[in-house]
């Protein structure tokens, strides 16, 4: 059956229930990625098997893993250090962590390798990650117009930098990191602020030592035969992301209660929560032993109120980057105004999303200026009656159902299949936490 192209989603009355979200969409592909240069098989349970990362897996079979999936199990058997050449291009569909991430582990292989991935990806900057990766002595051909892939990756031995990163990237730090697994001698990250460190994380939990001395962090390399990992079993959380959309729906009105299960804690992931507390929500944290995967976890419950303007910028902005259009729809539905700045990397994701972003509250009827890197927000009154397009970009597909849940009247969702990318199963919990709410 086709999915549909369009979904109507009607307001409802304030939200009550729980649910488990979907598992981690970083962490999933750094798993698959990791356990397919390990030595021996390894079991990762709660593997988010959307769109994203299902071509993440799809491109490390290629490269020569053995992959196996038994209901929501994956398991892999790595090749031992080292990948096999492939036979044709891989396709990253409209993954930049896929893409960024495989570049670094391709640039230490003896052999060349070429990625692709859709319009989207193929539109978004990756000379971040080729200048890096060039210093390390790495042939990377970026042949997109403008220093975009499609690229080719691979073929000449790598030697160890100490690389400061322009921008904040998690992608970009765990590229280099990866690429200097295949170097001799240390590679060292220096961040202008922190970002997610599950790449980190990992790589301790699979045997290999990572030096962090505040902002820098550094792995020895081993050349071109490649990291000794060790296989094991990797339970996944849910993915704090998709949790936060139906934060965001609770918290923004008084009467909804939402918990979410099992959900990752890692506090690199979790700046929403702060900026939700601060507007006034009531929030309520559990946290669980961290499980395998080196990564905290726990449950979360929101209760919602009458939210007040706040300012977002600064440190905090990494760890909540893919939350900022969220805290747009937040911002929309408090009183006061939503200050959101130093987001520019918000303009290079899977859409322009401060442009996507402002265009969705002005559909809505929600007055909100746009800058350079980032916006003003005026809250208040979100009209609804609305049709927004995601422009292929699933977290305005989604930020956009929530709109219609929370406003004043339905939001058509155009283009909807994006969502497929990061939360498949969204459509269905949406419909849950309705029909709860609506018997509440
Ligand atoms: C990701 C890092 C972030 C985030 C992306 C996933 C990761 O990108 O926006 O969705 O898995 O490392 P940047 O690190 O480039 O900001």
């Amino acid at each position: 059956m086709t999915p549909p192209t369009s979904i109507t989603v009607a307001p409802c009355p304030p939200i009550t229930g729980e649910l488990c979200v979907p598992g981690d969409k970083s962490i999933s592909h750094r798993a698959a990625m990791l356990c397919a240069l390990a030595t021996g098989t390894s079991i990762l349970k709660g593997f988010l098997a959307s769109e994203d990362c299902l071509n993440t897996l799809a491109a490390v079979e290629a490269l020569g893993a053995v992959v196996e999936r038994q209901a929501g199990d994956v398991t892999i058997t790595g090749t031992g250090g080292t990948f096999k050449p492939t036979d044709g291009a891989l396709d990253l569909g409209n993954s930049g962590t896929g893409m960024r991430l495989l570049a670094g582990l391709l640039a230490g292989q003896t052999f060349a390798t070429e990625m692709t991935g859709d319009a989207s990806l193929c539109s978004r900057p990756m000379r971040r990650i080729s200048d890096p990766l060039d210093a390390m002595g790495a042939r990377v051909e970026l042949s997109g117009e403008e220093g975009t892939a499609p690229l080719r990756v691979g073929g000449a031995p790598l030697h160890s930098i100490t690389y400061a990163l322009p921008v904040a990237s998690a992608q970009v730090k765990s590229c280099v990191l990866l690429a200097g697994l295949y170097a001799d001698g240390t590679t060292t990250v220096i961040e202008p602020r922190p970002t997610r460190d599950h790449t980190e994380r990992l790589l301790q939990m699979m045997g290999v030592p990572v030096q962090v001395d505040g902002l820098s962090v550094a792995v020895t390399g081993r050349g071109p035969q490649g990291p000794q990992l060790q296989a094991g079993e990797i339970v996944v959380p849910g993915d704090f992301s998709s949790a936060a959309f139906w934060l965001v729906a609770a918290a923004c009105r008084p009467g909804s209660r939402v918990t979410i299960r099992n959900v990752g804690l890692n506090p690199r992931r979790t700046a929403l929560l702060d900026v939700l507390a601060r507007m006034g929500a009531g929030l309520s944290v559990t946290a669980a032993d961290t499980g395998s995967s080196g990564e905290p976890r726990g449950d979360i419950t929101v209760n919602g109120t009458q939210l007040q303007g706040t300012t977002v910028a600064g440190d905090e902005i990494p760890n909540l980057i893919d939350e900022l259009p969220l805290v747009a729809v937040a911002g929309a539905m408090a009183t006061g105004t939503t200050v959101i700045r130093e987001a520019a990397e918000l303009r290079v994701k899977e859409s322009d999303r401060i442009a996507t972003t402002v265009a969705m509250l002005q559909a809505v009827g929600v007055a909100v200026e746009e800058a350079d890197d980032g916006m003003t927000i005026t809250g208040g009154t979100v009209q609804g009656h609305a049709s927004i397009d995601s422009h292929g970009d699933h977290r305005i597909a989604m930020c956009a159902a929530i709109l219609g849940m929370v406003g004043q009247g339905a939001v058509e969702v155009v283009d909807v299949a994006c969502v497929a990318t990061s939360y498949p199963q969204f459509w269905d919990d949406l419909e849950s936490l309705r029909r709860i709410g609506g018997e509440a």
